[in-house]
């Protein structure tokens, strides 16, 4: 897979049958930061083949440890004894990848000190992480910055009652991490609920970690001094899950998302439902059939277990061909309407105002040339090339390979009409990628 990768799609009508939903890359990064907690061999099973997980494994490797991929979803990681352990995250790996910053509790309370390159933004707008830092400060850590390296050290971690003045997902794991081998007791308040924050947190408890209350705003832990190596199973993903769901209700047909769990989305499939999908669920996963037939819904972003912004690009693209006029309300990151222009591209009949953007349903979209600026503005504009008529030319995507695993293969295992050509294959057409 290359940079220069671009997708070709063009409407195939219905979709019909089964895919099978990978681990859930949010859960996983995270999963994979955890394991510097405790020396020996671990075992996480269900993680998916995308470049976010490659360079995480990177960013371990660089710590010392060493990860190998086993097949089918089985990743194996030896961490070494403290002594051996380099606590860096260097501005190269850091860059490609803002979660990087999930090694700093682990690498904190394990060997007392870390280095790390300063995250930059995204493509939707700053992301910056003082609530981390607040956290890890209260656990008793300080920090320096230096030539864009942020510089934490502590005498040891010990346990404090930190309360978050937003539910971060990332802050919540991070700051979990950093307590659970901390002296004492910690209490993190106004925690994140999602269900990859209970992912971890069961893991930790695996390894030997005391938890309370993960999936509630209020998590407590109780340090211990060791903890033992993890063999887990990571949860399947609800934003690949909802990225077929939203291909299907789209394009039509009837498509089984094998081993999605309904009690991690549920706010969407109402929402889903009332736009016009059929939902069935079963103990093994998530049957979505539709006529292509939407209707106008208004929806706003908000923390777990509200509609996660992860589906925000998936739903505008739902509504845009969708009968009537929807407002969708954007309420975690400022900067999520970039792929608006996109879509807009493509005939989308869609106004922005701010944080609110106004739909006019259209009932099909047409064919472009188009650009994906983060993974769920990538995919979502492979959905929208379902129902446009031509062909639509997806470039950038090295964002969507972030955090999907071969999407193009499956979906076309569906019935879509998509392939992957690199820019050099594509006839005129120097200016792709
Ligand atoms: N925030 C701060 N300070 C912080 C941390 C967060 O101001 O120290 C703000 C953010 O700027 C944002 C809000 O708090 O406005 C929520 O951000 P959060 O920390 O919850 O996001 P995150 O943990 O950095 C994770 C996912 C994102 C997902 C968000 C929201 C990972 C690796 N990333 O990010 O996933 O959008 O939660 O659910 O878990 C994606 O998968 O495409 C993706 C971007």
């Amino acid at each position: 897979m290359t940079d220069t990768s671009v997708f070709v799609v063009r409407p195939s009508g219905p979709l019909f049958g089964s895919v099978n939903i990978k681990g859930a890359k949010n859960s996983v990064l995270k999963l994979m930061a955890a394991t510097l907690l405790a020396e020996g061999t671990h075992h996480l099973h269900n993680v998916p083949d995308i470049t976010d997980v490659k360079i995480v494994a990177e960013l371990l490797r660089r710590c010392g440890v060493s990860v190998s991929f086993a097949g089918e979803g089985h990743v194996i990681i030896e961490v070494p004894p403290t002594e051996k352990i380099v606590p860096r995250a260097s501005l190269e790996l850091v860059s490609k990848i803002r979660a990087s910053v999930v090694v700093m509790g682990p690498l904190l309370a394990r060997c007392n000190w870390v280095e790390l390159a300063q995250p930059g933004g995204d493509d939707f707008g700053s992301r910056p992480i003082d609530y981390h830092i607040e956290g890890f400060s209260a656990l008793g850590a300080t920090f320096s910055e230096r030539d864009g390296y942020l510089f934490g050290r502590t005498e040891g971690l010990t346990g404090s009652r930190v309360v978050l003045e937003f539910p971060s997902h990332t802050a919540t794991d991070n700051i979990l991490m950093a307590a659970v081998l901390a002296e004492g007791r910690t209490v993190i308040e106004n925690a994140a609920r999602e269900p990859e924050v209970i992912d971890l947190a069961s893991m930790l408890i695996s390894m030997g970690a005391d938890i309370r209350g993960a999936g509630t705003s209020r998590i407590e832990v109780q340090g211990v001094p060791k903890l033992s190596p993890a063999d887990h199973w990571v949860i399947p993903d609800r934003v690949e899950a909802a990225s077929f769901l939203a291909a299907v209700a789209v394009a039509g047909g009837e498509v089984f998302l094998r081993g999605a769990r309904e009690d991690h989305m549920e706010m969407l499939l109402r929402k889903v439902a009332s736009v016009g999908v059929h939902i069935e669920t079963t103990p093994q996963g998530i049957l979505a059939k539709s006529e292509g037939k939407l209707k106008a819904v208004d929806v706003s972003t908000l923390p777990y277990p509200g509609v996660a912004t992860d589906y925000q690009p998936l739903i505008v693209t739902m509504l845009s061909v969708a009968d009537g006029t929807s407002v969708v309300s954007e309420n975690l990151f400022s900067g999520r309407f970039r792929y608006v222009e996109e879509l807009r591209k493509m005939g989308a009949d869609i106004f922005t105002d701010g944080h609110h953007v106004v739909i006019r349903g259209t009932p099909r979209l047409k064919g472009a040339r188009v650009q994906a600026s983060d993974i769920r503005a990538g995919v979502a504009l492979v959905v929208a090339a379902l129902v446009a008529d031509g062909e639509t030319e997806i470039s950038g995507v090295r964002h969507i390979d972030r955090g999907y695993e071969r999407i193009e293969e499956r979906l076309r295992a569906l019935g879509a009409d998509i392939e992957r050509r690199s820019a050099q294959d594509l006839t005129g057409c120097a200016d792709v990628g």
